[in-house]
């Protein structure tokens, strides 16, 4: 049983291909059409992981699209019709609750059957099919889906049910999006960067801003719609928000002052808050011990911190791709147990989901164009060691690896890697290629069987979702967040050995066997999915060394016009994001 998976037209377009149940592939569009936060039908990304999975389109039993667009297009009306992208009347097109499935025939050319899951039971089953667990409470909360903002329900060897839903407009994921703009970042985009700017404040707004959250009976909540327009139309918050917390808004180029700091402090504090009230409420609805957890409210890591620590829950698992492109793996999931009534609890253990890359081409064009590279085929400790050996000497390199991670983080498979040790590499790699907020922590790998001696870590943490206390933070300055923690990802071997293994390497060389793991992308633009954007993003960026499967490129071995030349032909692209409004489309 081959079922392809969609998630597309509103956020973040993925596919997923699961076969006999098991993902098998998995990929974001925006990773091939190099267009961060790409809305389009997957095709690019349908071909890849078909290819990937050694099938064809017309092997494809069943598509499972993951929302309901009709749905979808009653809220859109109902709200008045929100402002559109585009000015032409052509833009009416988003407005067509028919157009995924002609899209699904008519750009992939798939005829088969295609079934629709509501959006929240897509994340809900995007969660518990991956859990492992048995039977497990459900929370999925986002900005919205469909109608639903937050849903509660229940899973088991029958299916995923949802017991109770939040609706439109009353928003965990649009209340921290508006705070988020009010606060001069960009909606569906910067909320992390929010969460990051949380621990250099104190909570001195937590209640004021808790004013704008009604805590109401069983799951729901309200919020008070006087400091919010969800029109679409304009800002997402009104006058009132500036009044109650006696400041403006930020212009986004602005410094960031300690009103701004205290704020984003507050806005988490009034998150968390809720979120653990809800989940008790959950907890007692459902009496289950495991929680499974996702909607992209659940790639906040600083909550998901407090609900593991606090909360009512024993067990706790949040699917690492948690916002809209994880729905193309629960939309699958659900249809493929409703079609077969199959349920094996199984865990996924390893995002290293999409296509590899054919390394051994670019070392042909590597080679024909003159550049030199060392070859390590066939001597992977030669690798690691002379990587950890230019790692522990200060080179930022780009590391890429085997197949391509699915959802927002980089895991050792398209990763740009550093020491921790170094107090100034924060500033390097922002000067080098990341050009981003100095604010900003950057996140450690850390081999699994070390993780207690450097973090207050008690289980594994593969998918950097959750952070922790830093034990030796003085000796970690490059990825010890202010207030002492870091968002830590867990490696083993059975994981991903050649990653274990250069983390080992490196601690053997250093006493570390942590190194700091940022995204191999430049800013603005999607993290590389194959080799040439690997070689491309590498020759842009200044980065001192390219790691492409077991070949190694120096940056002084590139010629000096390389960079030039692409700067030419890649003008940067937007991401389709606006600033201040967040996108209902
Ligand atoms: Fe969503």
């Amino acid at each position: 049983m081959i079922i392809l998976g969609i998630s597309a037209l509103y956020h973040d377009s993925a596919c997923a291909v699961l076969v006999d149940g098991h993902v098998v592939s998995a990929a974001q569009e925006e990773r091939f059409s190099r267009r961060r936060f790409d809305q389009a039908m997957p095709t690019r990304a349908v071909r890849a992981c078909l290819r990937d999975a050694g099938v064809r389109i017309s092997d494809v039993d069943h598509v499972a699209y993951y929302e309901r667009p009709e749905r979808k297009l009653a809220r859109q009306l109902w709200m008045g019709l929100p402002a559109l992208p585009e000015t032409s009347p052509a833009a009416l097109f988003r407005l067509d609750a028919d157009r995924p499935f002609r899209q699904i025939e008519e750009l992939l050319g798939f005829t088969g059957p295609v079934t629709a899951v509501g959006h929240h039971e897509a994340h809900a089953a995007s969660a518990f099919y991956q859990s492992g667990f048995r039977t497990s409470a459900l929370f999925t909360a986002d900005a919205v889906g469909e109608w639903t903002t937050t849903s509660y329900g229940r899973g088991g060897p029958d299916g995923v049910e949802l017991l109770e839903e939040v609706a439109f407009p009353h928003s965990l994921g649009l209340f921290y999006s508006a705070v988020t703009s009010y606060l001069g970042f960009a909606v569906n985009s910067d909320e992390y960067k929010v969460m990051g700017l949380a621990p250099y404040g104190s909570p001195r707004y937590a209640e004021r801003l808790a004013r704008l959250v009604q805590d109401e009976d069983g799951g729901q909540f309200r919020l008070d719609l006087g400091y919010f327009d969800f029109s679409g139309h304009g800002p997402m918050f009104t006058d009132r928000l500036a009044d109650l917390l006696e400041g403006p808004a930020r212009d986004p180029e602005s410094e960031i002052t300690q009103f701004h700091t205290d704020v984003a402090a507050s806005l988490q504090e009034v998150l968390e808050a809720i979120l653990l009230r809800k989940l008790r409420h959950l907890h007692r609805e459902t009496g289950d011990s495991c929680l499974s957890y996702a909607g992209g409210v659940a790639l906040n890591c600083v909550a998901n911190r407090r609900i593991r620590e606090e909360g009512p829950f024993e067990q706790v698992f949040v699917q690492p791709a948690a916002g809209d492109s994880g729905g193309a793996i629960g939309a699958a999931a659900m249809v493929h147990h409703s079609l077969t009534g199959e349920f094996e609890p199984r865990r996924l253990t390893d995002v290293k989901l999409g296509p590899r890359g054919d390394t051994g081409r670019t070392r042909g064009w590597l080679r024909r164009a003159g550049v030199p590279y060392s070859d390590f085929t066939g001597d992977e400790a030669g690798l690691l060691d002379r990587t950890a050996a230019l790692l522990a000497d200060g080179a930022v390199v780009g590391w890429y690896q085997g197949r391509m991670e699915f959802g927002p983080r980089a895991l050792g498979a398209r990763s740009i890697l550093a020491d921790p040790r170094d107090a100034q590499m924060r500033d390097r790699i922002n000067a080098l290629v990341k050009k981003r907020e100095a604010f900003r922590p950057f996140a450690p790998a850390v081999v699994e069987e070390r993780c207690e001696e450097f973090f207050e870590l008690a289980e594994p943490s593969p998918f950097m979702l959750d952070t922790t206390t830093v034990r030796r933070g003085a000796d970690l300055p490059a990825i010890t967040h202010v207030d002492g923690s870091a968002r830590v990802q867990t490696v083993n071997s059975a994981q991903d050995a050649r990653f274990h293994g250069l983390l080992s390497a490196f601690g053997r060389r250093t006493g570390f066997p942590i190194l700091l793991n940022t995204s191999f992308n430049m800013r603005g633009e999607p993290i590389v999915a194959g080799p040439v954007d690997a070689l491309v993003c590498f020759v842009r960026s200044d980065l001192d060394v390219l790691v492409l499967g077991d070949h190694l490129v120096l940056r002084e071995d590139i010629p000096g016009h390389w960079a030039e030349r692409l700067e030419e032909l890649l003008p940067y692209r937007r991401p389709p994001i606006s600033r201040d409004v967040y996108s209902f489309l």
